[in-house]
């Protein structure tokens, strides 16, 4: 979720913003670094997968009307979170966001480079639970499809790239600093896959939401200073090339204490309920 550039924020979305978006606690390293929160700019021609979610009627033109990231998945299909198409994040439901667009092959959004591909169907978990955000999967198909190679590799159930202590790397063009200051270039951040446990004590029955393995998977940095943040959501969490996450939710950004949650990729649904 990301703040309008307008400089209001649409309904529900100031709500949840402002509960998400927590001040570091001083002294904090959340910060060091800023970018997807710790991370380094990244060109997309690298991890040509990595797209953006953009509509610059819900979201202004400034950053092309990026508001959430997503993943290229097949070469028509491109992976969210069901969040990113919610109401909540949009101000108005899908089906009446007319221009919405997956940015892909541009790092810079104030760019012009790569394509705007138009989306042809919103699908999301029809198990998608906005209290608790279990489920959080939408897969949007494509109006042309780009090329297969493109695509990133899915970490399918049972793939030792979900195994805690594995190293893994988020990507987005969200907030760098946990205060709202939103990334004009891709960015990506050094994360390890974390034990359930560790989020399950992180998140009993949160205001932020329920963690359960069942759809899933905690991960961020121990030491804190690394973690994705607004506007990252949808967005991919990769491990050794395969895709394992998409960035679903957390407590504040980049802090120890909370790590960051994704949707785990092994748990997306089998079908999808037509949103629009
Ligand atoms: N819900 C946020 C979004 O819509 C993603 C938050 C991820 N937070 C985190 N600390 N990893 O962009």
């Amino acid at each position: 979720m990301r703040r309008s550039s307008t400089g209001s924020l649409t309904g529900a979305v100031a709500l949840a913003a402002a509960a998400v978006i927590t001040p570091q606690a001083s002294g904090g390293t959340a910060a060091a670094d800023a970018v997807v929160i710790g991370g380094r700019p990244v060109q997309v021609s690298e991890t040509p997968w990595v797209v953006a979610l953009a509509s610059r009627d819900r979201f202004g033109g400034t950053r092309a009307g990026q508001f959430c990231g997503g993943v290229l998945v097949a070469p028509d299909k491109v992976m969210t979170a069901a969040h990113c198409v919610s109401k909540d994040v949009l101000g108005v439901p899908i089906g009446q966001v007319r221009d919405l667009k997956v940015i892909t092959g541009r790092s810079e959004l104030a760019g012009t480079g790569g394509q705007e591909a138009t989306v042809s169907e919103v699908r999301i978990d029809p198990e998608y639970d906005a209290g608790t955000n279990a489920g959080d999967f939408a897969m949007l198909t494509l109006s042309t499809s780009l090329p297969a190679h493109h695509a990133v590799k899915a970490a399918g159930p049972g793939d030792a790239a979900y195994t805690p202590g594995t190293s893994a790397v988020v990507y987005g063009w969200g907030d760098t600093t946990g205060t709202g200051t939103y990334a004009s270039e891709l960015h990506a951040a050094p994360v390890e896959v974390l034990p359930d446990s560790t989020c399950e004590i992180a998140y009993p029955k949160s205001i932020y939401g329920t963690y359960s393995a069942d759809t899933m998977l905690c991960a961020g940095d121990p030491e804190g200073g690394h973690d994705a943040c607004q506007g990252d959501s949808g967005g991919p969490l990769v491990a050794d090339g395969r895709l394992i996450g998409l960035v679903s939710w957390g407590g504040g950004c980049g802090q120890a204490q909370s790590p960051g949650v994704y949707a785990r990729l092994s748990a997306a649904p089998g079908t999808w309920a037509v949103r629009g």
